[in-house]
């Protein structure tokens, strides 16, 4: 799986947002270690608090088939009128903390618009000196 092929996986997980508050339609494709890809989107709520991104819809989905180990993350996102998006969104706080519990610094994060448009990132990079399971140990 290229980091192409997985930007593209999220450019199709985002049809399926579910993102009638917002408007604003974010998909993800996770990437197990295992070379599977489970695919997320963002699922809003009408009572806002609930909603979930799409980040952790992929997650969730692995780790209920009973994967533990993953490689990378592809993200896309934006107003949900463009159908292709017109710049980067990073993850947000509450995901990075979520990526911090499975995965280890140098799980790779894109982010972008496309295939060919796209920054590779470092969990490591995006949450320095991050709260984790190793601190419990
Ligand atoms: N959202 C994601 O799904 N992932 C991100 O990385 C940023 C934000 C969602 C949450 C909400 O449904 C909508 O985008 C607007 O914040």
């Amino acid at each position: 799986m290229t980091n192409q092929e997985l930007m593209l996986q999220a450019l199709d997980a985002r049809k399926n947002a579910y993102a009638p508050y917002s408007r604003f339609t974010v998909g993800a494709a996770l990437l197990a270690s295992d070379g599977q890809v489970y695919l997320g989107c963002n699922v809003e709520n009408a009572a806002y608090s609930p909603s979930v991104c799409a980040e952790r819809t992929a997650f969730v989905k692995a780790m209920s088939d009973g994967k533990r180990a993953f490689a990378a993350i592809a993200i896309v996102g934006g107003p949900e009128e463009s159908i292709l998006p017109g710049e980067a969104i990073y993850p947000c706080g509450v995901c990075r903390q979520v990526l911090m519990e499975f995965c280890r610094p140098d799980f790779r994060v894109l982010v972008g618009t496309g295939p060919e448009s796209y920054t590779e990132h470092t969990l490591q990079s995006l949450l320095p000196h991050g709260f984790g399971p190793h601190n419990l140990a």
